[in-house]
Parts: structure tokens; sequence; C-alpha cells
């Protein structure tokens, strides 16, 4: 469309930068406590100055960082943090678990990829997206070249999965509660199908935060009818592709009452299954911008545990989690979680993680990824932030160079996150 040639590259890169709810000025610290007063910090703990707010500690994961509080050396064999022992009891947050046992530490993930980000520019974390900013990352809508990377992410990385967000305003165009938009749909289903068509799973994500224009879904927002009502249509068009996978929202946060949002999130898993899409994978998000090293402290687990499929089953319902390098314990900030979802039976799909491509980043997405294929029984896999549509000078950018079919990889996916890099071989099992 005419309107996406005359982007320049800084106002993309603006909406870039708003998706993540991170200012322009990306500069040297990232924070290693989570600190839900400063929103740059929420969930990726990039606080965008040179020091963190009292309760946070600077730790040099960025380019450019002056400031080191971690190390900063790599080395060839990434260190393996130590799973939680095998044989030790434990009791689980609700007090019912007595055991911590892994069932299988097979160090092999079943689902590795990349987020292809373009179609949720323009959304913010208030869940107001500007509909005409949703920006294909595909070459006949002006986009970057998302076929060229997906097919190298799959053929060259041994990647078999790509997340690919959306704006709901786009998909509704502007009508909440309005039927699906079918032009705008054909266009991301274009990227559906691209994607498809390499031989990956897909996930199609709405990138909304929980809400509509600053109203949450189910309280006071949205109703969980025009929730289920859009999920109903997209699960009707792709109720026959098994390799379609539904994440049902991006990061809702600052709900008031978890166990409404549960009843948000059943909607939409309902709506999913009675469209005729029974048997694929539903991600279920999380309260604290689906934080991962929340999820168990802060209710999200026992409320969405609840949610299940028309026929009672849990199958294939996966909690989804966002984990990045900024949760300052040996384990990254994953071991209630891993724990919690042990005991109870259940598995979580990190859909989003990423760093800057330094020693340090390196350092520590290695040792993260080896944790979670040591914990491969209750974690089904990670998908990196970001391609697609993003500027390579974007300080997550996983965005490799070139065209057609010579691709160089980042340092980041080169060395730790593409699964050819080898960093799931460290596991212990
Ligand atoms: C669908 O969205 C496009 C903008 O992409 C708009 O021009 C068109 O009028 C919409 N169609 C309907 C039926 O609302
Ligand atoms: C837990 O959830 C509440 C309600 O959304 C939120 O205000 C609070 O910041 C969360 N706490 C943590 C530690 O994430
Ligand atoms: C691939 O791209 C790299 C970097 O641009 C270049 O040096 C190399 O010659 C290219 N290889 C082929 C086979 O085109």
């Amino acid at each position: 469309m005419p309107h996406r040639t005359m982007y320049p590259l800084a106002l993309i890169a603006l909406f870039a930068a708003s998706v993540r709810g991170q200012g322009a000025a990306w500069s040297q610290c990232m924070c290693l406590t989570f600190h839900p007063d400063v929103p740059s910090c929420r969930s990726k703990g990039w606080s965008g100055s040179t020091t963190c707010v009292t309760g946070s500690t600077c730790t040099a994961c960025l380019p450019g960082s002056a400031t080191t509080t971690v190390a900063t050396t790599t080395t060839s064999t990434p260190p393996v943090s130590t799973p939680a022992t095998t044989t030790s009891t434990a009791t689980g947050p609700s007090g019912t678990c007595t055991s911590n046992s892994p069932k299988s530490r097979t160090g092999t993930l079943q689902l590795v990829g990349v987020n292809i980000a373009g179609f949720d520019f323009g959304c913010n974390t208030d869940g107001s997206c500007t509909a005409s900013a949703a920006y294909p990352p595909l070459t006949q809508y002006y986009g970057k070249d998302g076929k060229g990377q997906m097919t190298h992410f799959v053929n060259d990385d041994g990647y078999n999965v790509f997340r690919l967000p959306v704006g709901w305003q786009f998909l509704t165009n502007n009508v909440l509660g309005g039927p699906i938009n079918q032009t705008n749909l054909a266009e991301y289903d274009a990227l559906v199908q691209t994607c498809l068509a390499t031989g990956a799973s897909c996930i199609i994500n709405i990138h909304n935060y929980a809400r509509w224009n600053g109203g949450i879904i189910g309280q006071g927002g949205p109703t969980n009818a025009q929730f289920a009502a859009t999920w109903s249509a997209i699960a009707t068009m792709y109720k026959d592709t098994p390799k379609v996978i539904f994440g049902v929202m991006n990061e809702p946060h600052d709900i008031p009452d978890i166990n409404l949002w549960a009843g948000s999130v059943q909607a939409a898993v309902t709506a999913i299954r009675n469209a005729g899409a029974t048997t694929q994978m539903i991600l279920l998000p999380g309260n604290d911008w689906t934080s991962g090293a929340a999820f168990i402290s802060n209710g999200s687990g026992d409320a969405l545990k609840k949610v299940v499929n028309p026929d009672g089953s849990v199958t294939n319902l996966v909690f989804d989690v966002h984990q990045y390098l900024d949760v300052d314990n040996a384990n990254l900030g994953w071991e209630p979680l891993t724990q919690w979802l042990r005991c109870n039976g259940r598995q979580a799909f990190n859909t989003e993680t990423g760093g800057g491509n330094t020693a340090s980043c390196i350092t520590y997405m290695c040792q993260q990824i080896a944790y979670q294929a040591q914990n491969s029984d209750v974690i089904l896999g990670y998908v990196g932030w970001a391609a697609g549509n993003f500027d390579v000078s974007y300080v997550l950018s996983e965005l490799p160079a070139g065209s057609g079919t010579n691709w160089t990889d980042t340092t980041l996916v080169a060395q730790c996150m593409a699964p050819k890099a080898g960093a799931q071989q460290g596991s212990t099992s």
C-alpha cells in the first residue's frame, strides 16, 4: 500500500521502539532487577540510561555499555547453570506439590524460533494501535524480506517456529467488536502462509497487552465476547492448519483481577476450539508482561491453570512466558516456574527473549538456553525478539544481513540462539 512506502526509516524505528515500550534513546543500561515503576524496566529490564532506579542494578548487556557488573567473558562451551536437584523435595507455591523431579532432561527443545515483527508496529502498551502503521515484513508490501529471513532461519540455522505479532486494530480495521477486515487479514495471511511454507510452526499473536485503546479486556474495556469473536474468526480460518499456534495475547500487564483475566483467556480458548481448531496449541499469557519469573509469585499460574478445553482437558494448552536476561538469580528467574510446571503437569513456551550482541549477553543467553534445554520436559522452547521489519540498528535486532540465499546472522544468533550453534548441548542429563 502506498502509505507504507512513505514511512521514512526513522519513523519505522520509532514505531519499533514504541512497540517495546522503550524510549528512542537506547543506551547503556539494563536493569538487573525487574522494576515495575519504570516503564522501560517492566518486562525487559532496559532502563535506557546509565543508572538504574533504586532496587535495580546496572548490567552490561548492551552495545557500548561502560558499566559492567556481570561477567563479560564468553567461552566456547556455554556455562551451564546447575539444574535443580533431581532428588530433593519441594513445596510448590500452591502447597500441593512435593516433588521437583524432572521427567526427562534430554536437552532437546521442541520449538525454537524468531519473532517476525511488523504487523504489530504502531501498537502501544495501553493497547492502542495505529492500524495503518502495521507494516508487513514482506517485500510485496514494501517491507523487509521476511520470506528470505524465515527461509534462512529454517534452512541454515535449524529454527522451526516463528511468532508473527499483529495488532488487534489492524485485524478489525479499528472497529472494536467488528468483523475481521478481509483486506487486512489477507495481508497478514500472506505472512502466515510464507511462514508455513518454510515448514515451520507459526504463532499468531495479538499484540495488544490485554487491552484496546486503554481499556482492559473483560475489566472495563472490550468484552470477553468481543475478544472471543476475533479469535473465533481467526481460528475458523486456520482450523485445518496443524502448524498454526494461537498466541492469545501479548504481554498482559497491570491486570486488576487475574481471575477475571483467566476468564477472558478461557473465552478465547473456547472460541478457538468451538470454531473447529480442536487440536492446535494455544498459548495462555499471564500478568506482569507475561513474565516467566512472576508467573507463579503473582498468581498467573494458579488462575490460568483452570483454563480448559471444552471437553475439560488441558491438552495443548501451554503457558506463554517471556523471559529476557534481566532477573538476578542463578537460573535467570526460571526455577519457581519450572518447579511449578512439573508439580502441575504442565508446560510453558518462552515466546520472547533476546539481548544485544555483546559478550555478556552471549554468556547469559547461552546459559538461559542451556537451562531451558535441561528442563525441556516443561519448557517447550524459545522465540527470539526479533527479526522482521526492525532496522538493523535496533539493539535487539536478530535480522540476518544479506539477501537471496546468502545471509549472515548477528553474533548472538550465530553463537547462541540458532539451534545450529549448539547451545542446547550443555545438557547434563
Ligand atoms: C478494510 O480495511 C481497509 C484498510 O486496510 C479499508 O480501506 C476497507 O474499507 C476495510 N473494509 C471494510 C469492509 O471495512
Ligand atoms: C502483581 O500484579 C499486580 C496487579 O496487576 C501488579 O500491580 C503488581 O505490580 C504485580 N507484582 C509483581 C511483583 O509483578
Ligand atoms: C555472501 O555475502 C557476503 C557478505 O556480503 C559476501 O562477502 C560473499 O561473497 C557472499 N557470498 C556469495 C556466495 O555470494
